[in-house]
């Protein structure tokens, strides 16, 4: 039997681990990485890192929150495929500025198929700008997709109709963001960026040229490199992120939805494009929350659809180096 210091060691190492994974591989709006974590012998510490906010274009920080929130599961995901399960306590900065969340009492679990498969597809999902093929999403495909979602966040997926009115909605946000000097400059700055430079959106995971598409994507101002190719993905399925509170704690809780619907949806071979423009702007988000009968709140649209066959992946979006995200605090005695 392990002695406790022994158990403990196994769990700090597994601490270092979950969070070195995670914010390698975990998603952001325009790759800026906005967290650090605090690694404890027995704890973890979430932080926003404001400095990395796109604030001209995300001036709420709900993004930055989606973000944050997509890091804290991939934080889970990491944990549950070594076997511990930790006790969240989300804080969204009311306590310690910018300390977002806290998670302690690491239970030992033993470790399932789907820990294995979840973390699996941390290593391998991406976000892919190219259209989707022509084949639609099996119904019982899409239907385990949007169950993933959780209570309070939820997936609902537009019928042909809405799909037209986000497409209008889509198009109109490209427009008040082109129009708007300071977030031009950001998107400039943030799409400039060098693979070296470890955050932000390289020229190889950026269309060559506009896509085909039923919704315009974000419009990144100048081409990249990826090559887009012809097809039209008009077999893509479109949804909303939503619930019904629109304040910083949900934003955060909508981000870890995210991340397990998009994990899920890797395991299903379904390719997940965000659309944040669309809920960036006020006008066009109000447009999209009158979709929802409920008159809920949305997060984020998704485009959901089968990557094109044979037209491998694009470049890895590259990631800031562990160490400069992760604090280790020494354990003492
Ligand atoms: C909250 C959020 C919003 C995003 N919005 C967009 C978007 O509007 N357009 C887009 O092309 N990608 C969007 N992305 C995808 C990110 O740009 C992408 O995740 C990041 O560059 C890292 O690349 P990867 O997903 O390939 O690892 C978004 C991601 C997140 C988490």
């Amino acid at each position: 039997m392990n002695s406790p210091i022994s158990c403990h060691d196994k769990l700090s190492d597994a601490l270092v681990d979950a969070v070195t994974q995670a914010v390698r591989h975990a998603p952001s709006v325009l790759n800026t990485q906005p967290w650090r974590w605090r690694v404890h012998p027995a704890r973890l510490e979430l932080f926003a890192d404001r400095s990395r906010q796109p604030s001209a274009m995300d001036p709420e920080g709900r993004l930055l929150m989606l973000s944050c929130g997509v890091v804290l599961d991939h934080v889970r995901v990491a944990l549950a495929a070594r076997g511990w399960v930790p006790q969240v306590r989300r804080t969204s900065g009311t306590s310690t500025p910018d300390l977002l969340a806290t998670l302690t009492s690491f239970e030992r679990v033993e470790i399932t198929a789907k820990a294995h498969h979840l973390a699996h597809a941390m290593r391998i999902r991406h976000t892919d700008r190219r259209p989707v093929s022509d084949q639609p999403i099996f119904p019982v495909v899409l239907r385990a997709v949007t169950a993933s979602a959780g209570e309070r966040v939820r997936l609902h997926v537009l019928s042909p109709d809405q799909v037209l009115e986000l497409s209008a909605a889509a198009s109109r946000a490209a427009t008040v963001a082109a129009k708007d000097t300071f977030a031009r400059a950001e998107l400039e700055y943030w799409t400039s960026r060098t693979m070296a430079e470890g955050s932000g959106l390289p020229a190889a995971v950026l269309p060559d040229h506009s896509p085909q598409t039923t919704v315009p994507g974000r419009l990144f101002g100048h081409p990249g490199t990826l090559p887009i190719g012809s097809g039209h993905d008009r077999a893509a399925t479109y949804a909303l992120l939503y619930g019904d509170e629109d304040d910083a704690e949900r934003w955060l809780e909508a981000g870890e939805t995210l991340s397990t619907v998009w994990l899920t949806a890797t395991t299903l071979q379904v390719s997940v494009l965000p659309l944040s423009d669309v809920v960036s702007v006020p006008a066009t988000r109000e447009a999209l929350r009158r979709m929802l009968r409920t008159f809920d709140h949305p997060y984020l649209a998704l485009r959901l659809g089968i990557a094109a066959p044979q037209s491998g992946t694009p470049a890895r979006t590259p990631s800031l180096p562990a160490a400069q995200l992760i604090e280790t605090v020494p354990w003492t005695r």
